[in-house]
């Protein structure tokens, strides 16, 4: 973990994404706390989020005495004193925002907590939060990636943009699809549509030389909404390949271009 760590701030990544229920019962943030704690100078300019909010059997509970319990157990496993930022991971439809918003008032008041995002939240559901919350809401995750292109359509980064949110696109690789080659795409339930947007990624890989996973992201770094990419590899290689995704540089009718392969269709 130490090592994986290393090259992702060597790579000029700072922002470490976690969830409690990551690795299974608070496994994964376990284990970065340890590595941490083995080497605290990592922690400088470092910024450790993490999540609370599903619960596995409940399924989702961002109850007040759910959020204050977990973001103590998350604080404990990281061995921090407090987290950068702290995101509701899913909606929980039977808390009410001005629940939710007093708990996170409560926890940033403590400082156990600095910032506060939203992860898988529709627009109107950010919306009702933001309305009960007197701190700013500074980042929304959701699915995103030239694969998932449904936040770009649903009105979630024009509200990132309006509100002057940060977009944390989890499974900016679409979880390993778009490492696929072209045959196993096209062998796979995604058929023909996503083979089309993986040759389209190899096309500008090849012109600008990069890695297709750094053409990937540098899809969503050209967004002028300033989205920050969550990868997801174990492979201290593919995190600096990713890094390679600063130098790409995509004109706009290659973006477009990736749209139209992304959804099998020309636009209007
Ligand atoms: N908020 C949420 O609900 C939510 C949901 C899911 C994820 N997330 C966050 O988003 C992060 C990233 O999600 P993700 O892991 O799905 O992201 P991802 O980066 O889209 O996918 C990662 C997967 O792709 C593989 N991969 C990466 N580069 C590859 C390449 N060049 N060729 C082939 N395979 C490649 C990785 O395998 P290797 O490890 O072998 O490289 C890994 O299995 C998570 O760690 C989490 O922090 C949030």
């Amino acid at each position: 973990v130490r090592d994986l760590i290393a090259a992702a701030l060597d790579a000029g990544i700072r922002l470490f994404d976690h969830a409690d229920i990551y690795g299974g019962s608070g496994k994964a943030e376990e284990a970065f706390g340890n590595a941490l704690a083995g080497a605290p100078r990592m922690r400088d300019g470092m910024i450790i989020a993490t999540k609370c909010g599903i619960v596995p059997g409940v399924p989702y509970d961002s109850s007040a005495a759910h959020i204050a319990r977990a973001a103590e157990d998350s604080l404990r496993r990281l061995r921090i004193e407090a987290i950068d930022l702290y995101q509701i991971h899913r909606p929980d439809l039977l808390a009410h925002p001005e629940e939710v918003a007093a708990a996170l008032a409560k926890l940033r008041a403590q400082g156990k907590i600095r910032w506060v995002g939203v992860s898988n939240h529709s627009p109107f559901q950010l919306e009702a939060l933001q309305r009960s919350c007197l701190f700013p809401i500074i980042t929304h995750q959701p699915e995103l990636s030239a694969w998932h292109l449904e936040p770009f359509r649903n009105g979630l980064i024009d509200q990132c943009m309006r509100l002057r949110m940060t977009p944390l696109a989890w499974s900016p690789l679409a979880g390993g699809r778009l490492g696929l080659s072209a045959a196993e795409a096209r062998a796979s339930p995604d058929g023909s549509r996503l083979a089309a947007l993986i040759e389209r990624l190899d096309l500008l890989a090849a012109r600008e030389n990069a890695p297709r996973s750094a053409v990937a992201l540098a899809f969503l770094l050209a967004h002028p909404a300033g989205i920050i990419p969550i990868i997801g590899t174990q492979r201290p290689e593919r995190i600096r390949d990713a890094a390679e995704a600063f130098r790409v540089r995509l004109a706009r009718a290659d973006w477009y271009g990736i749209v139209e392969a992304s959804q099998g269709a020309p636009l209007p």
